[in-house]
């Protein structure tokens, strides 16, 4: 593996998130030597809007002649010599979001991104575009690192496993880091001190300890106790977001109800949908707030770097997510042996659990890849329960995609959590069939 004049390709560059990545790029030039970054995307126009912004980064950071930008929609050109692929993609961009998130709550169920059916309908999208990635990383640049943002990511890397078992990939989420983050923020602790234990799906999990070195214990039962009587806010990279606060408040909730450990704060769509669905309005929800919020503030942003407009420009905060990214490529680059919660095959990391689960633990990352960490003690039926049926309502979802089979997709929305029964779930179905029309895979 090359060490340095790093290729560098963001799939899905025109992403709202792209700033966030590159800007942590720049700073871990150091450990991670990039001369070249392409952004690739099948949107012309959104990728340019982020060439004209990373371009202008590079340039207030003088580094536009040591580091060649290219913005591409010809998958030839982005991936060949590629070192390093970051991938997130949004297949239907935020307009299929917004759908995702509406029609299940038409029908009085949740309506989220990637937890319940609109996870799904995103889900049978975000399948068929990522293994087209893969398709062009494995023909293109077989030798290269995929790191996979992509969601809903159980879902992705389930399919990924099964078509392309031997692609150099990692399947990361930043929900964890940003858990980690809020409440050492909130709190006053400092993360890097900490080794957490963590198990479950994406978005579907729980810590089982916190153990932090600077006072050699675990700090778990502690953080719980302040949950129960302090609340949480959201840490300067959400700062003024509702909807974050509200995810916060909930988590508090769980905490209370279900004791002893942290549980993810996805887990709200699954053990409290009736809440969730009460503090949503179904007409605005969260793809009307990202897209009248960070989409406009992004656009904005190109338009004045074209219009050569002086004074401050430059206007994001993405938190941990860009870092994380950064520290996992940087990490196999020198074989530096850091732990991240990755997406992996269970294998027995989850000892009650079956072995072909994607799930979602701590792992060891080096230039071999994911050394994933064995809990080393069975999970209790509470949450194993939860993951089996969650488990095998996304296996049935990926058979669905596979077999173009209507029936495994109509028994993957009933089996879903969020569902009460199969009314509703094959209303949904065949609503969604119809808004992602090419989107999806035929099913008959
Ligand atoms: C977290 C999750 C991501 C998700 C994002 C949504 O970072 O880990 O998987 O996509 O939140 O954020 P947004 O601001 O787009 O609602
Ligand atoms: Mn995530």
């Amino acid at each position: 593996m090359k060490k340095d004049n790093l290729k560098v390709v963001i799939a899905g560059g025109g992403s709202t998130y792209t700033p966030g990545i590159v800007q942590a790029m720049i700073s871990s030039r150091g450990k991670f030597p990039f001369t070249s970054l392409t952004l690739y995307d099948i949107d012309e126009s959104r990728n340019d809007d982020m060439y004209q912004i990373i371009d202008y980064m590079l340039e207030k950071e003088s580094l536009t002649k040591e580091v060649s930008l290219t913005e591409t929609t010809q998958p030839e050109v982005a991936f060949s010599e590629a070192d390093f692929i970051f991938s997130q993609l949004r297949v239907g961009g935020m307009k299929m979001r917004e759908v995702d998130e509406k029609i299940p709550m038409k029908y009085g169920l949740v309506g989220q991104e990637t937890c319940g059916l609109g996870g799904f309908s995103y889900g049978l999208r975000s399948i068929k575009g990522l293994l087209e990635i893969v398709s062009y990383v494995e023909q293109y640049a077989p030798n290269a690192w995929l790191l996979n943002y992509t969601n809903p990511e159980t879902l992705v890397s389930e399919a990924v496993r099964r078509a392309f078992p031997n692609v150099k990939m990692l399947n990361a989420c930043d929900m964890t880091i940003s858990i980690e983050e809020t409440i050492a923020t909130n709190y006053g602790y400092n993360r890097k001190n900490w080794i957490p234990v963590y198990y479950g799906l994406n978005h579907f999990g729980w810590y089982s300890s916190i153990y932090d070195k600077s006072v050699d214990r675990d700090i778990l039962p502690e953080i719980l106790e302040r949950l129960e009587k302090e609340r949480l806010h959201v840490a300067d990279f959400n700062a003024g977001d509702d909807t974050w606060q509200e995810a916060w408040d909930m988590m508090r909730l769980m905490t209370k109800n279900f004791p002893g450990y942290l549980p993810n704060n996805y887990l709200e769509y699954y053990l409290y949908p009736n809440r969730t669905i009460e503090h949503t309005d179904p007409s605005y929800t969260r793809a009307n707030i990202v897209m009248d919020g960070r989409e406009k503030k992004t656009k904005e942003m190109a338009r004045k770097i074209r219009a050569k407009e002086k004074g401050e420009i430059l206007d994001f905060n993405f938190g941990e997510h860009g870092q994380y990214i950064m520290d996992m490529a940087a990490s196999i680059l020198n074989d530096q042996h850091d732990r991240f919660m990755l997406i992996v095959p269970n294998q027995g990391a989850i000892p009650n659990l079956r072995d072909d689960a994607m799930v979602e633990v701590p792992a060891y990352v080096g230039r071999s890849g994911a050394e994933p960490i064995s809990l080393r003690f069975a999970i209790n039926d509470f949450h194993k329960g939860l993951m089996e049926a969650q488990n095998a309502a996304e296996k049935l979802l990926v058979d669905a995609y596979f077999e173009h089979s209507y029936q495994k997709a109509l028994q993957a929305f009933t089996l879903n959590q969020t569902v009460y029964s199969a009314d509703p779930a094959k209303q949904i179905l065949d609503d969604f069939i119809e808004a992602n029309g090419n989107y999806w895979p035929e099913l008959n």
